[in-house]
Order: structure tokens, then C-alpha cells, then sequence
């Protein structure tokens, strides 16, 4: 074993930074027998300087990261730290500065992954990103690696546990939205400001990944189609429980049947009980993966948190680590297929369409008629007359397949009509 310890540079020092640091200091002699060479943490890069960090000598902490990734002895950052900038540059320095990168930031590499992997590539350095999807649940090697020589046609998952935790207490508990929310963050689950998690911004950086490397093609975070959760109510989820469904946002990234284009989407949706994803239960992610060869492969487990994250930055580390001491590099970008990502009205699925309608008669055989005229087949109708005796109904449609934008016509002419007193909810059925 190599006695000179291979040294790693820390940014960021939060939840998952401090729990890195930790780990490398208790796991020492395991991290150097598995990578045939010490690990050493040179620098901790934080905003704070003042504040206690038990395990980490005070004389390692520093405020200034763009120095730290510049001193040229470096062989590895780790960059926990998030965002946009100062996120980039410091890794491009890094990269220019003789380090290798372990990110597991998802925004970042979701929204400008080109250049990253383009600055690695052009000074030969490593960029590894396990944790930036799906926390602890190893994804990226699987489809990087292990899949490498497979060809993957399908990635359809819960990646966002904070949504899982929401739809999942609206579901088993009966709760409404706000009150799941409220619970979330009693919890700790939900930032002081949800909004990328529960608009789906989050998950949609981790689509956007996630299919770039499936497909091997490039996808940004603006070829997401994207929707959160904010709307689902107590309703939808009880209308999902009588067709024998419950709720989930997922993640669902395609290659279309013509091989020739590939989709990549965020939205609410139903799925069957019977589906492995919906026994994903608080917050939880899993992820399923279907390739050619393979056939269906699924990914579970604890999707974020500082140690399950961390359990995803060492083990990058370590790869990152043998590379640097066999002078080899691991895998860049893939994305030499150049495939197109189709707009979301070319998505081909099912819908679960809930309308209030006059009830009186011919009402039926008018909404069946939008739908026939834009092609959109039907495959169940329930009708419930309400009891306070306005005249409505409450008519609940379940269509055959068809594409997004067959839908969105049928609903915009439904809106139209007289007897459509309105359009409840519009919920996509997946998963079957
Ligand atoms: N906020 C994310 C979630 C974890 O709730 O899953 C980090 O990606």
C-alpha cells in the first residue's frame, strides 16, 4: 500500500459534508485497504468559520474554496455545498488545478452538466455524481457501468422523498395537502421553503440526469416536462383508491417506440396497488429501471438524509481515489446518440378525468363525443348524481392510451361546453 495519503478537499461542511468528514476519519484504515493508498482531509471550505466542528481539526477549515481547489496538491474535491455558483467554477478550478470532482449536486449537473463533464474530460480529471440522484441508492454506476452494455428503454421512479412523504400521509392517514406539508416539515423532511420539492423542480434535476445517462443523450433541466404536487387533493387520492391506485409523483423518463426520440417528465400520478412503487412508503425513493436485456430492475431505498447521502459521496471517493493511483480515469459523458427530446404533448399514456356536468340527459353522449373527436378512447365512465340536488354530476373518465396533446384538446373543448360545469382534476395513469 502506498504510504503518501491521497488528498481531499472538503466544500461545504453541512448536513452530508460534516458526515463525509466523519466517516473519513472513523472508516480510516478500511478507506485506505480498499483504495491501497490514506486518504487525508487537507481543507474544509465552509461559510461559517465560528462554528463547532466536532472532529474536524478547526486548523483544516478555511472561507476561501476558490483558494483551497486551487493549491495544486489536491486529488480530490468533494463538492457538497449545491447551487449554481459559486458551485461551477470551483469545480472547473478544480479540474484545472489537477483535482478529480465528487458532486452530488443535481441542479448543477442537471442544468449545466456539458461543461463539467467537458472540463473534466479536457484535463483528464474524474467527475463523479452518485449522490446527486436518489441519495444512498446506487443508480449511477448501475447505468453508467453495469448497464454500459445494455440498452435501457424505460426509468420510471420516485426520486423526490419529500413529495413521497406528503402523497404518502394523504393517502394513509387521509390528510389534506397543507396538513401533509405541515407534517413534512414538523419532520424535518420539507425545507422552511418547499418549492423545489414540491413544484418538482427537484425531481425534475434528477430526471433530467437520469435520462441523459440511460439514453446517452444529452438532457437539460428545460426538456423536463414538469408538475408538482401542490394540487392533488384528498379527492384525487380517494377517486385513486376506488380504481385500486394511489398516487405518487414520479419521474419517468422514455425512449419512444420508434427508438428515435426520448422523453423525460415529472408529474403526479396514479398507479396501481399492485405496482412496487406504490408500496414506497414515507420518505422513501425507488427507482425502476427496464433494459432490453435485462428486463425490469428496481432500486430502493432511502433517497436523502447527511448519512445515506454521504454513504453515496465515500463510495465515489473511493472510485475516484483507485482511478487517481492507477492514473486511469473512470467513465465521461455518453452522450454520443444526439437523440431528440420530444415535447410532452407526444407522451403517450392514460388519463383519469374528473368533471362536474349538468345532469340531464344526452350529458354523457356529448362529453363521449369530445372525446371521440380527438381521438381519444374511453375505457370507464363512472356517474354519481349528487345528493344536494343542484342538478350535477360528477363523472369520472378513464381513457385508453393516447398522446398528451389528444388530452389537453378534449379538455379544452370540454371546458367549452355549457353542461361542463368544470374540469375537477386531470391525473395520468402510469404504471401498468
Ligand atoms: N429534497 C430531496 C427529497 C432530497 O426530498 O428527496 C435531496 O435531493
Amino acid at each position: 500500500m502506498r504510504t503518501r495519503p491521497l488528498k481531499v478537499a472538503l466544500l461545504g461542511c453541512g448536513v452530508v459534508g460534516s458526515e463525509v468528514a466523519r466517516i473519513m476519519t472513523t472508516h480510516a484504515g478500511d478507506l485506505a485497504a480498499r483504495i491501497g493508498a490514506p486518504v487525508e482531509l487537507a481543507g474544509v471550505a465552509v461559510r461559517r468559520p465560528s462554528k463547532v466542528r466536532e472532529g474536524i481539526d478547526p486548523a483544516l477549515i478555511t472561507t476561501d474554496a476558490t483558494a483551497l481547489v486551487k493549491r495544486g496538491d489536491i486529488d480530490v474535491v468533494v463538492e457538497v455545498i449545491g447551487g449554481i455558483e459559486p458551485a461551477r467554477t470551483l469545480i472547473t478550478t478544480a479540474f484545472e488545478h489537477g483535482a478529480s470532482v465528487v458532486s452530488a449536486n443535481k441542479a448543477l449537473l442537471a442544468e449545466d452538466g456539458a461543461t463539467l463533464y467537458a472540463a473534466a474530460e479536457r484535463h483528464g480529471r474524474d467527475l463523479y455524481f452518485e449522490a446527486a440522484v436518489a441519495g444512498a441508492i446506487p443508480l449511477i454506476r448501475p447505468l453508467r457501468e453495469s448497464l454500459a452494455g445494455d440498452k435501457v428503454n424505460r426509468v420510471l421512479g420516485i426520486v423526490n422523498g419529500t413529495t413521497n412523504f406528503i402523497l404518502d400521509r394523504m393517502d394513509t392517514a387521509g390528510a389534506g395537502y397543507s396538513e401533509a406539508l405541515d407534517e413534512a416539515t414538523a419532520l424535518g423532511y420539507a425545507e422552511a421553503d418547499p418549492t423545489a420539492d414540491v413544484e418538482g423542480f427537484d425531481a425534475a434535476a434528477k430526471a433530467a440526469i437520469l435520462a441523459g445517462i440511460a439514453f446517452h443523450t444529452r438532457v437539460g433541466l428545460d426538456d423536463v416536462h414538469r408538475e408538482g404536487i401542490t394540487e392533488v387533493t384528498s379527492a384525487d387520492l380517494a377517486s385513486a383508491k376506488r380504481m385500486g391506485c394511489t398516487v405518487k409523483l414520479l419521474a419517468i423518463c422514455e425512449r419512444a417506440a420508434d427508438g428515435r426520440s426520448v422523453t423525460a417528465r415529472v408529474h403526479p400520478a396514479m398507479i396501481p396497488l399492485s405496482h412496487p412503487l406504490a408500496s414506497v412508503r414515507e420518505a422513501y425513493n425507488a427507482v425502476f429501471v427496464e433494459a432490453e436485456a435485462a428486463g425490469q430492475l428496481m432500486f430502493y431505498g432511502p433517497g436523502a438524509g447527511g448519512s445515506p447521502t454521504a454513504s453515496a459521496v465515500l463510495g465515489d471517493l473511493v472510485a475516484v481515489c483507485r482511478n487517481k493511483l492507477n492514473e486511469a480515469t473512470g467513465p465521461g459523458e455518453s452522450a454520443y446518440t444526439q437523440l431528440p427530446v420530444s415535447p410532452m404533448g407526444e407522451v403517450v399514456t392514460r388519463y383519469h378525468i374528473s368533471l362536474d356536468v349538468a345532469d340531464k340527459p344526452g350529458v354523457l353522449a356529448q362529453v363521449a363525443t369530445v372525446f371521440a373527436e380527438h381521438g381519444v378512447s374511453i375505457d370507464t365512465v363512472r356517474q354519481k348524481g349528487r345528493q344536494d340536488g343542484n342538478g350535477e354530476a360528477a363523472l369520472v373518465v378513464v381513457t385508453h392510451r393516447a398522446p398528451d396533446a389528444a388530452l389537453s384538446g378534449t379538455v379544452e373543448a370540454l371546458r367549452k361546453l355549457d353542461t361542463v360545469r368544470g374540469v375537477a382534476s386531470i391525473m395520468r395513469v402510469e404504471g401498468e
